[in-house]
């Protein structure tokens, strides 16, 4: 059952209520003692990974816009404020969920160049070179971002669009103020991906060499200028006008691929979301060219056969049991996921009760399965580290996830000539050579090969639960292929262990890729924990914390929030 909050917490609401959304600031995760109490709000909410655009996306939620309005203000907001992953250069995904109960996903994934070959990130020897599927002007996909918030507001919003970029055109044109987390990230990857580039080093660094810091007005007035170009011109600004100019220009000039016929063919497409059920609960999620959606619910599926409530959450059992079904659905992801424009994915088979049946009765209780005695599925027969997600509900029962990404921080570190718009890096999701693993270590074969106009496959997986055909819970996170592994983890959390969302986003998260043959754990897993499942044959690893989710839960008493403490200056808010 899902956990509202506690008396005290509706006390605190009452607070809120009547203080309005300023108070709910005061409940923000900054607050150490406050990081196991959901935010609450009667009427809209929003969570997202910065303050600012939070904020922003509330208003838009106040002055009567949709969940759909406020989803697309918050990105053209992210795009500015937060330029390590919100962005126009990238691309990603929003799942939809409108009052009528219709659950729809738009996919605004880049896409591979017309020129973009199998074998472009290969050096001489044949040995795959990160350099040039990341930091490279190779690096980038055809963005999708403008295109997917134009579908999305065309089909699900009420205000337009021009309306919604006011908020981001005045934050680039007059300056923001650098929060904690962008200056740690400009300090660390800054240093590494910016300084190259002379475009967006004029940007983000500062002429004397050093990265803004906390504190310091960041202006970005090319990106303004681009900003208000989308909303005078629409998307075709972006994908046939000067904007794409530019892009196709930077890309000429340094042995890029994007050309300005690539940018004018981008399609954002309209997709039938992956659908599973998980004790009673109906879960909907990104369908490839994600792979989240589809191993969440093979996941589910597989754990669906123990009695992990008895186990126990963050128990040596339930690791165990978890992780071994994270091996199986890792091992199908590397075979049988890529865009499904080009290969062929059975979904079906994936996602079959019966399926996860079969591979649960491979898992033992007591012992690990090694990963090398792992393969991917005999299929039956079927049918034919930065990106940032944020969820919104409004008041009158729309939902939206998004989870959209340059792919690493600040992307391939290159802005397109005067565009001030940084491009992503999503071409390293593709799998450069079989077997070779990707900057997440990902490993993939041929239906994620790179091939002109496709796709790479993803793991983004912005997720919405319903019970009875009511949200009950919108989430979602980056983490690159530990995405799945987190949103899992949240569904788990609140729906089989009960915890309420502050609890479920706080909790010490696990995650097994099946390659490398390790359970990685962020601190807190106690070392109890760890040593009975070294005793079970795994090996455990310590390791940075995974993702950052931003989660609502929806009751018919209210919304209930939690952005996720790993992150600094992140905010669920609403009124
Ligand atoms: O689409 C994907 O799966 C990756 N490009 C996401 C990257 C990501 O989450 C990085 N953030 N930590």
């Amino acid at each position: 059952m899902l956990r509202k909050g506690s008396v005290r917490y509706l006390i605190l609401a009452f607070l809120l209520f009547w203080q309005g959304t300023l108070a709910a600031k005061v409940v923000s995760y900054g607050v150490e003692e406050d990081i196991f109490h959901p935010v609450y709000a009667k009427n809209g909410m929003v969570s997202s990974v910065n303050s600012t655009a939070t904020q922003v996306g509330v208003e838009v939620l106040k002055q009567g816009g949709n969940a759909v309005d406020a989803a697309v203000a918050i990105g053209y907001t992210l795009a500015v404020t937060h330029p390590q992953a919100g962005n126009i250069g990238g691309g990603g995904f929003m799942l939809i969920r409108t009052k009528d109960g219709k659950t729809t996903a738009i996919d605004f994934r880049e896409m591979a160049p017309s020129k973009a070959t199998r074998d472009m990130f290969l050096d001489e020897k044949g040995n795959a070179d990160s350099k040039k599927s990341l930091t490279s002007h190779l690096a980038s996909g055809v963005p999708g971002t403008v295109a997917g918030f134009a579908l999305a507001n065309e089909k699900y919003g009420s205000i337009p669009v021009a309306e919604l970029l006011k908020p981001a055109i005045k934050l680039a044109k007059e300056g923001f103020v650098v929060n904690d987390a962008l200056a740690d990230d400009l300090a660390v990857y800054g240093q590494e991906v910016l300084l190259d580039n002379p475009n967006s080093r004029a940007i983000f660094i500062k002429p004397d060499g050093t990265p803004w810091k906390k504190g310091d007005t960041l202006v970005q007035a090319d990106l303004a200028n681009s900003l208000s170009m989308i909303a005078a011109d629409g998307p075709a600004a972006f994908y046939q006008g000067k904007i794409a100019d530019e892009i196709a220009d930077e890309m000429a000039k340094n042995g890029g691929l994007i050309t300005k016929q690539d940018l004018a063919a981008y399609k954002a497409v309209e997709r039938t979301p992956v659908s599973g059920t998980y004790k009673g609960y109906e879960i909907y999620s990104m369908p490839a060219p994600s792979s989240g959606g589809i191993h969440i619910i093979q996941i589910l599926n597989i754990l669906e056969n123990f009695d992990l409530k008895a186990m126990g959450q963050n128990s040596a059992d339930a690791i165990h049991v978890m992780s071994e079904a994270m091996k199986y659905a890792y091992a199908d992801r590397s075979e049988y996921l890529g865009d499904p424009d080009f290969v062929k994915v059975p979904v079906s088979a994936l996602t079959s009760k019966k399926y996860a049946k079969q591979l649960a009765s491979q898992i033992h209780l007591d012992k690990a399965n090694p990963s090398s005695t792992i393969k991917p599925g005999k299929l039956e027969p079927y049918e034919s580290d930065q990106t940032t997600h944020y969820s919104v509900v409004d008041s009158q029962g729309n939902a939206v996830a998004v989870t959209y990404t340059l792919n690493t921080n600040f992307g391939s570190g290159i802005v397109a000539g005067k565009s001030g718009i940084l491009l992503n890096n999503q071409m390293d999701d593709f799998s450069a050579k079989p077997g070779v693993p990707n900057v997440y270590g990902l490993i993939g074969g041929e239906a994620n090969a790179v091939q002109a106009g496709k796709r790479p496959l993803s793991s983004m997986s912005p997720t919405i639960v319903t019970q009875d055909g009511k949200v009950v819970l919108v989430t979602g996170s980056p983490g690159g292929s530990r995405i799945i592994t987190t949103v899992l983890q949240i569904v788990l959390n609140t729906i089989e262990f009960n915890m309420n969302i502050a609890e479920a986003t706080n909790a010490p998260r696990i995650h097994h890729q099946w390659l490398p043959e390790e359970i990685r754990v962020e601190k807190g897993i106690s070392t109890d924990t760890i040593k009975l499942l070294e005793k079970k044959g795994h090996k455990v690893s310590v390791k940075p914390t995974m993702g950052s989710t931003q989660s609502i839960i929806v009751t018919p008493e209210g919304l209930f929030g939690a952005a996720d403490p790993r992150s600094k200056d992140d905010l669920a808010a609403g009124y």
